[in-house]
């Protein structure tokens, strides 16, 4: 297939390229050009994503744009708006002028968090700026796309130092910046979403034409604190490194942007299909943190007075 990624330049965009680009013609823009893979496309602007499309003329879009920074998205609220819900507009308008499906990827974050998780007909409730901006791209793309998917993502993990702005990404860099004492939530749920799987199921799917809305996350419910705790004993920090239980409270300053106390997701639809092939959010987590995380973490393990002796 050929196939057109939009915003393929952050976390879930490597993971994209990597899994399909063997198997598939790849033209992958984005605002970051980092990767000498990704050409420069703003999905704000319907006249420069058109001409990106035109020219490679795909048999389907990917359209992963968006500000995934919620605190970002709660001050700049009009970007938000012409990132995350008119850069769909744009894609869903592409997508019909070429008469090819189109993949959007939501998020868990457009639920308000008052039941404990989620399946895929669940009503949203968004309760931010960035999950409202995500929810309204998805409706949006219902209305107005025949062909599309709709993969629904729950605490993304992927990409490593360059790329992974989330949860694991900034706790691995406290780590490395020496920090000994992470101060984790303990009042939040969610389900991880590594980007590999994640990436991996998209690829079976737009094989299929079962077009539609799925919840996709990792197996396995959890909380913020206990990911930590699994990631801090998988990198074999747990006798050096204290995790911390805070309330969110603690974090009001630095993030303020409301965010639902529940973000778990179950894929119901996609194991109703027999298409779960999401694996176990701990499973996923021990492979992120040994393919990416296992060499720039071994120093951190050598005991302080050792590291003073070879200093
Ligand atoms: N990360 C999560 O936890 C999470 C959870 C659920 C759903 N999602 C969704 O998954 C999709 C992929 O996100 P991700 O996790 O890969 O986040 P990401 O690493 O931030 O990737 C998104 C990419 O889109 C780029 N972008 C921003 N504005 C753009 C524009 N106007 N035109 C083209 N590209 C633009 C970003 O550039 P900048 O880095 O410069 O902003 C970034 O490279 C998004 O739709 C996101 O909403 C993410």
């Amino acid at each position: 297939m050929r196939i057109y990624v939009a915003g393929g330049g952050g976390m879930l965009g490597d993971a994209v390229y990597h899994a399909l680009r063997s198997r598939h013609d790849l033209a992958i823009g984005d605002v970051v050009d980092r990767d000498d893979w990704v050409h420069h496309c703003d999905v704000r602007d319907f006249s420069d994503y058109r001409h990106h499309v035109d020219a490679f003329a795909p048999d389907i879009l990917i359209h992963l744009a968006a500000h995934t920074d919620l605190e970002y998205c709660e001050t700049a609220v009009d970007d938000a708006y012409r990132t995350n819900t008119l850069g769909v507009e744009h894609a869903a308008t592409i997508a019909d002028m070429h008469a090819v499906p189109l993949v959007y990827i939501s998020t868990a974050g457009i639920f308000d968090g008052r039941k404990d998780s989620y399946d895929d007909w669940d009503e949203p409730n968004p309760l931010s700026v960035y999950g409202r901006s995500k929810f309204l791209g998805e409706r949006h793309v219902q209305r107005c796309v025949p062909r599309h998917f709709i993969f629904r993502a729950g605490w993304m993990m992927g990409g490593g130092l360059a790329k992974d702005k989330k949860f694991i990404g900034k706790l691995v860099r406290q780590l490395i910046a020496g920090e000994r004492r992470l101060h984790v939530v303990d009042d939040k749920l969610g389900t991880p979403t590594y980007t590999v799987d994640f990436a991996r199921n998209i690829e079976r799917m737009i094989g299929t034409r079962y077009y539609g809305l799925y919840n996709q996350v990792c197996g396995g419910e959890t909380s913020r604190l206990e990911v930590a705790r699994e990631l801090v004993r998988l990198l074999g920090l747990d006798t050096t490194v204290e995790v911390v239980p805070v309330g969110s409270d603690h974090y009001a300053a630095e993030y303020p942007a409301p965010r639902p106390a529940s973000e778990r997701l179950v894929n119901y639809k996609l194991a109703l299909r027999g298409m779960n092939h999401m694996r176990d959010w701990r499973v996923c987590l021990a492979e992120y943190v040994r393919e990416q995380f296992a060499d720039v973490i071994a120093p951190l393990r050598v005991p302080a007075r050792q590291c003073v002796h070879a200093a």
